[in-house]
């Protein structure tokens, strides 16, 4: 992933590389060198901030290390743009957001999937009312990836590692947090993950939308997108988005017919965002914010409110019953 980060670095003059830091010395150069990068190499990310005065630090870094490069570049002065999730735990993610407010740094997340034309689009939609009063998302997730590696062996792979996106998507269209989730995880049979990969979960939003989410990482066949696949439910109406380029609504028409099924305008949403899209989106939001002295959209006083839906998710699954956020 580091090489996205890089790509985007790399590309816009408002970034200025000035070093890079691995555990794995060899992995760092080696970057540097297929990259024509002439800056210094390190392994400790104190001392390289040091050496380098940087002001801002990206981590790449494997979940596990979040919380310590995370208060390192923190504790040392800088900004810090990571990628998701905040942690493999909610109580090293708080100790993070505290330790922001603290320093009076910026910590913001990557949530490259709200970057994307049709899910701001939606969102724009939803927010102006376009389908009335919003009463019920769902979502539907279900690809069979074979990654190998630590996905197989870790515990609640596809909640923990994928449905942060999904969930913080959910908060995004909806514009709030979540305040309890029925959570049933499971394996299915034939699946390749030591944990569950498969999960149905029943959030109660605080705004009372109800927000289904639907999931595997083991359902061979007819993929949907990794943005999941959406309808949106308000009083007025109803729009869709496969998670590709067909996002679509049917509204009634007015004056409100009083015909057994009321008569419904069809009609394509028209793109009402000119950002760039994905990571590079996300990044430029970043930039943008702190260029302007306020918090960015993903910051990780907002992220953590997509963290607590992945762990009371997983509270419930553990427990069988309904928990509240
Ligand atoms: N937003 C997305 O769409 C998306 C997609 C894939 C991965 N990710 C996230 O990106 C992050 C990195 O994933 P990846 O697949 O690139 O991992 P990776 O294992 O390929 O690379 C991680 C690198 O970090 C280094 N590292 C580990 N601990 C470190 C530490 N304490 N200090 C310095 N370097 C350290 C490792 O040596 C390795 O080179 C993860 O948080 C992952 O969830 C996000």
């Amino acid at each position: 992933m580091a090489n996205t980060w890089l790509d985007y670095a790399q590309q816009k003059e408002h970034v200025e590389l000035v070093g890079l830091v691995d555990l794995n010395r060899q992995a760092a150069q080696q970057k540097a060198e297929e990259r024509n990068l002439d800056i210094a190499v390190f392994t400790d990310l104190e001392e390289a901030i040091q050496e380098t005065k940087a002001d801002l630090l990206f981590d790449v870094t494997v979940p596990t290390a979040h919380l310590q490069v995370v208060s390192t570049g923190l504790h040392a002065g800088c900004h810090v743009f990571g990628e998701k999730p905040m942690s493999d735990n909610l109580k090293h993610a708080q100790e993070m957001a505290d330790l922001a407010k603290q320093t009076g740094k910026t910590y913001a997340v990557m949530q490259n999937r709200r970057y994307w034309k049709e899910i701001r689009t939606l969102r724009d939609k939803v927010e102006q009312g376009h389908l009335g009063k919003l009463h019920t998302i769902n979502s539907d997730f279900f690809l069979a990836p074979h990654f190998g590696g630590f996905r197989e062996e870790m515990d609640h792979p596809l909640l923990i590692d994928m449905a942060i996106h999904t969930f913080d998507q959910a908060r995004f269209i909806s514009g709030c947090n979540a305040k309890s989730v029925y959570c049933h995880e499971f394996n299915p049979s034939g699946s390749w993950y030591d944990g569950n990969a498969s999960v149905i979960c029943i959030f109660e939003m605080e705004n009372d939308v109800v927000y289904t989410y639907r999931g595997s990482w083991a359902a061979e066949g007819l993929r949907t997108s990794w943005n999941a696949d959406w309808r949106v439910i308000g009083t007025q109406g109803t729009a869709t988005w496969d998670g590709f380029d067909k996002l679509e609504s049917e509204t009634m028409k007015e004056p409100v017919s009083d015909s057994f099924l009321r008569e419904m305008e069809r009609q394509s949403l028209n793109n009402t965002w000119q950002g760039e899209e994905t990571h590079f989106g996300c990044l430029d939001a970043m930039f943008e914010a702190i260029t302007e002295g306020r918090l960015p959209e993903t910051n990780c006083f907002d992220n953590i409110e997509s963290m607590k839906m992945v762990f009371a998710a997983i509270e419930s699954a553990e427990k069988g019953q309904k928990v509240y956020l």
